[in-house]
């Protein structure tokens, strides 16, 4: 196992009726600027439970965050910030907005032009020069409520870049799993493959000495493959939303990468494909996913066996059977789960995307991706032109 460390500061606070604590969790006399998207959460009752929650305290709404949230958007949120003195920032949303929040406490006191934030992946670690804020989770599958990452699209440029930083974890979140119910099935099926992807980018590398991280990773898988089918059709039952949520969280909250190696270069395609096309990030996850494993079949064939034996039961004969079989069992998981897997079956004009994804990541040096680094250009357009 390699050395590692383990800070995760955000309070995690789970259950059905958590969002009535709103008002412990939140510094006394705080100046709130009420973060959501594009307005789900006044159908669905959480902007009332929200809102009776905060009784007493002032508040600024800001609403209007996209879906792959936009630099150009989070930067009025910004002024917004400097202008009215907000001291706390709380996300009500999905993934989109708890990012979009991260960019905006951050971005608040960055000396510079803040898209430099992006385009330099800076990194913020001083927790003094950011503006706190928590989380009011609506949507299990990025696990950002609980990780200090975020991933933000500059309109003008279409890139889809990261930032992050320890400084950039969320104070508390909280994760009430009632508010799956209201989920379109299509969320509900991003949300459980963008979860299984998080766990496989940090698991299906190579053999290592990490045992129980490796439990842990298939554990997680287990439980999706178990409840997703499941919770798309019944979202509003507890156990199979509650479990969803936590797998969600656990899937990328810190705890089964450490120690270990890990991928990304799904995610790392994966966004390029939203940033052209405005592909659902899960979506993406899942038109790239099996064909990364194909094309790093050599690299990843161990590790391939031993998912499909643990996972799914698979016998075959040989290292390369069961690794081949488990690529087919996951395929068959994606399609059960409602994802094309097929970027023709998304556009039409997706002849154009591996010499675009190609030229991107020359530009920005990324020329030797995932745990050994051998993801070459060469084997980025093997695998974008394998997923048309
Ligand atoms: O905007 P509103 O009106 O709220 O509607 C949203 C949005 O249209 C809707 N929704 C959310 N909760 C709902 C609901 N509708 C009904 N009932 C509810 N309870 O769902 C739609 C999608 O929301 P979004 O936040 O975009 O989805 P998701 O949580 O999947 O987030 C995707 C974003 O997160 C990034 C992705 O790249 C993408 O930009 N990721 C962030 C990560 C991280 N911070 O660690 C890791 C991930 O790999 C991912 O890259
Ligand atoms: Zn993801």
């Amino acid at each position: 196992m390699t050395n590692f460390d383990l800070y995760n500061p955000t309070n995690y606070i789970f259950g059905k009726g958590q969002i009535a604590k709103l008002s412990e969790l939140i510094p006394k006399n705080s100046k709130i600027l009420l973060a959501y998207g594009g307005g789900s959460i006044f159908k669905n009752g959480i902007y009332d439970q929200v809102k009776s929650a905060l009784s007493g305290f002032e508040i600024v709404e800001f609403g209007g965050i996209e879906p792959n949230p936009r630099f150009e958007t989070l930067m009025k949120a910004v002024e917004i910030i400097r202008n009215e003195k907000i001291t706390f920032i709380l996300a009500v949303g999905g993934g989109s907005v708890i990012d979009g929040v991260k960019f905006i406490s951050g971005a608040v006191n960055f000396e510079g032009d803040a898209i430099e934030i992006l385009k330099k992946r800076v990194l913020f670690k001083d927790v003094s020069k950011v503006i706190p804020f928590g989380t009011v989770l609506t949507l299990p599958a990025t696990g950002s409520e609980m990780n200090s990452g975020a991933v933000v699209t500059i309109e003008a440029t279409q890139e889809k870049l990261t930032l992050g930083g320890s400084a950039l974890f969320p104070k508390f979140s909280i994760c009430d799993p009632t508010v799956v119910a209201s989920l379109p099935k299509r969320q509900l099926e991003n949300g459980v493959v963008d979860a299984f992807t998080h766990v496989m980018e940090q698991y299906l590398t190579y053999p290592h000495d990490a045992l129980l991280q490796d439990r842990f990773a298939e554990s997680i898988l287990q439980t999706l493959i178990e409840i997703g089918p499941d919770v798309v059709k019944n979202p509003s039952d507890y156990k199979l939303a509650s479990n969803f949520m936590w797998c969600a969280t656990m899937a990328l909250n810190g705890l089964i990468q450490k120690g270990v190696p890990s991928d990304w270069a799904t995610h790392m395609i994966g966004h390029e494909l939203t940033a052209l096309y405005e592909i659902d990030h899960a979506r993406t996850l899942a038109i790239i996913g099996p064909n990364l494993y194909r094309v790093l079949f050599e690299t990843k064939k161990e590790k391939l066996a031993q998912y499909g034996e643990r996972v799914w039961n698979v016998d075959g004969k040989s290292i390369e059977e069961k690794a081949t079989q488990a690529i087919e069992k996951t395929v068959e998981f994606l399609h059960k789960m409602g994802m094309d897997t097929k970027l023709s079956n998304y556009t039409s004009d997706y002849e154009k995307s591996a010499d675009f994804i190609v030229d991107r990541f020359e530009e920005r040096g990324w020329k030797a991706m995932g745990e050994k680094q051998n993801i070459t250009l060469e084997k980025v357009r093997q695998i974008v032109e394998m997923s048309y």
